[in-house]
């Protein structure tokens, strides 16, 4: 029998990988399936996570992984500079998971404290080339750079989100920081909010549409989203210089091209609520 922690402190004690990207909310249920696709791509990668227990021993077992196992907020701001240092890009697959406590309990900042701080500890090792950041988030959140046409009854139900479901105001703040704090012009940082729709879980990818702002209501005509879908397009964003270029700086929003009915009634999670979570 394969011992787990053993695994896992061997490989966060290994001398350090080649070009790296550094993978925050890995375990969760997008976050492993990104890490599987950059592996795949010959990529490098280096994840901070609480538990492994999620991760498919395909990833575990994989040469191209190093493990830090720790929650990511009670790191010291050097210890997430020294894990940060070197990694040629970021991506955050954070969330808050969806029980009373993850919901209304701490840390209630985690998405924005987490992309602040991981943001700050890059600038703090002053990287020679720019950084890659890729924020997941959601189409329920606007990009306040563009002029994206909300209805009224979204902007109201938008606003009870906001006074009822800290996770949302914590995925508006996150991204709010990318746009604002870091911009368009930072000498360390180039960043991608990515905002996919309804999530939903499938096994293989499909065709998926990339837009500049959603094409249809999050909240009364939510489109779908598959989670591997997210982790591939995110894996090009990483892996694929011209896909890049075409979204840094802005807050792509992703569809699937074709929803199945059957999916769709099966698989639609949380389809009112959590489009915006
Ligand atoms: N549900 C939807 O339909 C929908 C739609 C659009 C966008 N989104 C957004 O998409 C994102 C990812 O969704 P998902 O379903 O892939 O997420 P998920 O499966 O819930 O994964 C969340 C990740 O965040 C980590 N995490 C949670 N609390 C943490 C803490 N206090 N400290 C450190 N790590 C913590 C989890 O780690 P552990 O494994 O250790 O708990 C896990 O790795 C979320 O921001 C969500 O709001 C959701």
């Amino acid at each position: 029998m394969v011992d787990f922690q053993a695994t896992v402190s061997k490989k966060s004690n290994r001398k350090e990988l080649g070009v790296t990207t550094l993978v925050v909310g890995a375990s969760g249920a997008t976050g492993r399936l990104l890490v599987e696709q950059l592996l795949e791509r010959g990529q490098y990668v280096k994840i901070i996570v609480r538990s492994t227990a999620n991760l498919p021993v395909i990833v575990m077992s994989h040469d191209n992984l190093s493990v830090i196992d720790a929650s990511l907020l009670d790191l010291s701001d050097n210890e997430m500079a020294q894990h940060v240092s070197g990694c040629v890009a970021l991506v955050s697959c954070l969330g808050h998971r969806l029980s009373v406590k993850g919901i209304f309990g701490s840390p209630r900042l985690l998405v924005v404290d987490a992309t602040r701080r991981l943001c700050n500890a890059v600038k703090a090792n002053k990287p020679k080339e720019l950084v890659k950041f890729v924020l997941m988030n959601t189409a329920g959140n606007s990009n306040r750079d563009l002029n994206e046409h909300i209805s009224f009854a979204q902007r109201v139900v938008i606003g009870l989100f906001r006074l009822l479901l800290p996770p949302h105001v914590d995925n508006q703040n996150a991204a709010d920081y990318q746009r604002t704090q870091i911009g368009q012009n930072d000498e360390s940082i180039e960043w991608t909010v990515v905002r996919p729709d309804n999530l939903i879980n499938e096994t293989e990818t499909t065709e998926f549409a990339v837009h500049p702002s959603p094409i249809r209501s999050a909240i009364f005509d939510a489109g779908v989203t598959s989670r591997i879908n997210v982790g591939c397009f995110m894996a090009d964003l990483i892996s694929d210089d011209t896909t890049w270029n075409e979204w840094k700086g802005k807050m792509p929003v992703i569809y699937n091209k074709k929803t199945r009915n059957s999916i769709r009634r099966k698989q639609v999670e949380f389809s009112f609520l959590t489009s915006s979570t």
